[in-house]
């Protein structure tokens, strides 16, 4: 079975395409590496030996789009190009439209005009908005509290039109909770641009000396220690999660969705004090006021994938500080 992956030269595109060569699929990748570095594709075939197809293209370009698929013809498309940063996206609005929705508009339109139906979206536990309760389940209400939210919220609605506007699509929306950590190999992992907005990589660089020290957002939360509560998910578990979603395509019709998170929520802290007891590193850090948009506790309910899907988390917390360690520390500059 051939997969184009779309973003797949990013953070959790770069995972996929390593879980989905293992499972000896082909695989294609088409980026405009606008937040990534081929580096990381290059890594991938190095860990498999395998060979990636690789299309420097933006999904804006729909001529060049069209190409791509005129010579990589695939059975299946996962979708992860976008713009994902939450503080940019309340300033530049419109260019997180623009490409976040009109490069899917224009992917649609070149898998419809190619006979190809079989899609799984890149979505976000982001959809859910702030939500009034936990564990988080599918058919909680969604709503956006940022425009990056809520291109992902119009991406989904967009996706269930063209799914019953015509029933031989075939679509899965993934909502992913917060990926963290690396492939235990070391060789790949998370390489933001610039300073780092999440928890996970800020403490890494902190625990590689690159920042000097942690900033806490808020710790008068109504949580046991105070500190915002997530749904941590190890980004190989994500990957993997992706290739059960395709067994899924091979048999389901319409469109489908699914939270992938672990089900168990962890606070800053808790994150903190487990990074410092398996890697054995101190992090400065201090408590400063809360982030705009925030919300205390955010954790999903797994029961849908696991039934359907046949797919579970199985690293735990531990797994992903160690892991993201290992990639940082044999990386201190990322993929620099
Ligand atoms: C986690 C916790 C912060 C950094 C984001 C996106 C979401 C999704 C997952 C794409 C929060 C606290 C963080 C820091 C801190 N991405 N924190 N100091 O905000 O849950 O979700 O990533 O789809 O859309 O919003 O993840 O890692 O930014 O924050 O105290 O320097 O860590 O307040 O409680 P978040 P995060």
């Amino acid at each position: 079975m051939k997969i184009l992956v779309t973003g797949g030269s990013g953070y959790i595109g770069s995972h996929t395409c390593l879980e989905l060569l293992k499972m000896n699929y082909e695989v294609a990748v088409i980026d405009n590496l606008s937040n990534s570095k081929k580096t990381s594709l290059k890594r991938v075939e190095k860990i498999t030996k395998n060979k990636i197809d690789f299309f420097k293209v933006d999904l804006l370009d729909l001529k060049k789009l069209n190409h791509v698929f005129d010579k990589f013809t695939p059975d299946a498309v996962i979708h992860f190009a976008g713009k994902k940063a939450v503080g940019e996206s309340v300033i530049k609005p419109i260019e997180y439209y623009k490409n976040n929705l009109g490069g899917t508009i224009n992917l649609i339109e070149v898998m419809k005009n190619h006979n190809i139906k079989k899609l799984i979206f890149s979505s976000s536990c982001t959809v859910y908005g702030l939500p009034n309760k936990v564990p988080i389940k599918e058919d909680f209400p969604v709503s956006a509290v940022n425009p990056y939210g809520r291109t992902k919220l119009f991406i989904e609605f967009l996706l269930q039109d063209v799914s019953q506007s015509d029933p031989n699509w075939n679509i899965i929306v993934l909502r992913y909770f917060n990926p963290v950590g690396a492939d235990q190999s070391g060789i790949i992992g998370e390489d933001p641009n610039g300073i780092p907005n999440n928890l996970f990589p800020y403490i890494t660089q902190v625990a590689v000396g690159k920042l000097p020290i942690l900033s806490i957002y808020g710790n008068d939360y109504p949580t046991p220690d105070g500190t915002c509560i997530r749904d941590y998910i190890h980004v190989s578990d994500l990957a993997f999660g992706h290739v059960k979603a395709i067994d899924k395509l091979r048999k389901s019709s319409g469109t489908n969705t699914y939270n992938l998170g672990t089900g168990k929520g962890y606070s800053v802290l808790e994150v903190l004090s487990t990074f410092e007891k398996v890697t054995g590193k101190n992090i400065p850090h201090r408590f400063v006021k809360r982030r705009e948009g925030d919300v205390s506790a955010s954790y999903s309910d797994t029961t849908k994938a696991r039934r359907e899907l046949g797919w579970k988390a199985n690293k735990n917390l531990e797994d992903m500080c160690k892991d993201a360690w290992h990639f940082q520390s044999l990386n201190p500059r990322g993929y620099n």
